[in-house]
């Protein structure tokens, strides 16, 4: 067996950050708001905002990710999941300023999908996604090395989740992969095995093993787990030959905090009650649920269901809470019990918010997002071939 040398966690030393406390730019994991930010207390706030949005009028278009907070999203011109985020983002070529209320890797979606002449800025720049951070360029340029010494990687399709940073896009773009969302990702991997026999899945361990077993009927022997903090990433040789999918070890720390023990409380609690989860919760949950799909599925599901109906929703928090509060006629809840914001989505606040409009106002283009123009080449083939697919 060909040893590859050892993985990135030796190689490519990875400190970890504190949320919004140190330089990594080249992470999701962020750095320290620059600016002089109006304090959270300031009753003004509101009136802030709606002065700034006024004066910036059709210069500047708002976006609002699902999971964002009441007191940002009423600002949103468009709310919507990543994917619909980054079309809405192309579909107004004459907006001089995207502001992006949701995370790193969204707002850089939307730099890659609009023209050169828009800015497309992020309120506050420590909101990355630890899921995106659990797959990082020099791990995965590794992994696939891995996956040279093993023979596979000449039949291997790399399929990445929207939710992953730009680079890893693009790595998917030059090496004949595709970028996927969780409303295509049965139609991504039905469209890699037609390109290969295997398939490398980042960063969502749980979207990929869900799909594979749920909708593609293969097995959980079919799996196998490529860890980037293990030595030779977990696998032997044996092991990648064997499998059709390689899951990278990432996680959503939102999704992946529902159990199973969450859905038989919730069942005992509420006795008739329908389950409805992202597939980004763990397999253990997804079979214990009643109905699986994405934002978007889960706000169609609630708002189509008949009045007097109960539902226990795994996913983030404000989304959750919202549709509780749009329908009062069906017994929408949690699916756990513990609070389950997404923290890095609630770094967007109204002052990250006011403080953003404000600068524009005065001409000052702060936190702009800017991914490199060879990057951007590569990641729109990747994207451009999810969109290609047939649907
Ligand atoms: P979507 O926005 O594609 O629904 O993904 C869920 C999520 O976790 C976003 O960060
Ligand atoms: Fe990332 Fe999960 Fe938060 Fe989405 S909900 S931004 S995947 S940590």
């Amino acid at each position: 067996m060909t040893v590859t040398p050892a993985p990135s966690s030796t190689t490519n030393p990875l400190p970890l950050l504190l949320l919004g406390q140190g330089a990594d730019p080249e992470s999701e994991r962020g750095v320290e708001c620059p600016g002089d930010l109006p304090a959270a207390s300031d009753p003004d706030l509101v009136d802030r905002a709606r002065r700034a949005r006024e004066a910036l009028g059709d210069r500047a278009f708002l976006l609002g990710h699902h999971y964002q907070r009441d007191e940002v999203i009423q600002f949103a011109d468009v709310t919507g999941d990543s994917f619909k985020l980054a079309r809405d983002a192309a579909a107004r070529p004459d907006a001089e300023y995207i502001v992006f209320c949701g995370v790193h890797f969204m707002a850089e979606s939307a730099d890659m999908l609009t023209a050169d002449h828009q800015r497309v800025i992020l309120p506050d720049l420590a909101a990355g996604c630890s899921m995106a951070d659990m797959a990082r360029i020099l791990q995965v340029e590794d992994a696939w090395a891995r996956l040279t010494d093993a023979g596979v990687a000449a039949s291997t399709v790399p399929i990445t989740y929207m939710n992953s940073s730009a680079d890893i896009k693009a790595f998917c773009g030059r090496n004949g992969g595709a970028v996927c969302t969780s409303s295509n990702a049965q139609r991504a991997l039905e469209w890699a095995f037609e390109q290969g026999e295997k398939v490398l899945f980042f960063p969502d361990q749980h979207l990929g093993r869900n799909t594979a077993v749920l909708k593609m009927g293969m097995s959980l022997d079919d799996c196998v787990v490529v860890d980037p903090h293990k030595p030779d990433f977990g696998v032997t040789d044996e092991d990648l030959r064997r499998a059709r999918i390689l899951l990278w070890r990432g996680h959503c720390s939102v999704h992946g905090r529902f159990t199973a023990d969450s859905v038989a409380e919730v069942r005992d609690r509420i006795p008739g009650v329908n389950v409805l989860v992202h597939p980004e919760c763990t397999h253990d949950v997804v079979t214990r649920a009643d109905y699986i799909g994405s934002t978007e599925y889960i706000i169609k599901t609630i708002a189509d269901a008949p009045s007097g109906t109960a539902w226990a929703v795994g996913t983030e928090l404000n989304l959750v809470k919202r549709l509780a509060d749009r329908h009062p006629d069906k017994n929408v809840v949690f699916l756990d019990r513990n609070v389950c914001f997404c923290s890095t989505m609630n770094r967007i606040d109204l002052p990250h918010l006011v403080w953003a409009l404000e600068n524009l106002v005065e001409g000052r283009v702060v936190n702009q997002i800017e991914v490199d123009a060879d990057t951007t080449h590569w990641a729109r083939v990747a994207l451009d071939r999810m969109l290609a697919m047939p649907s």
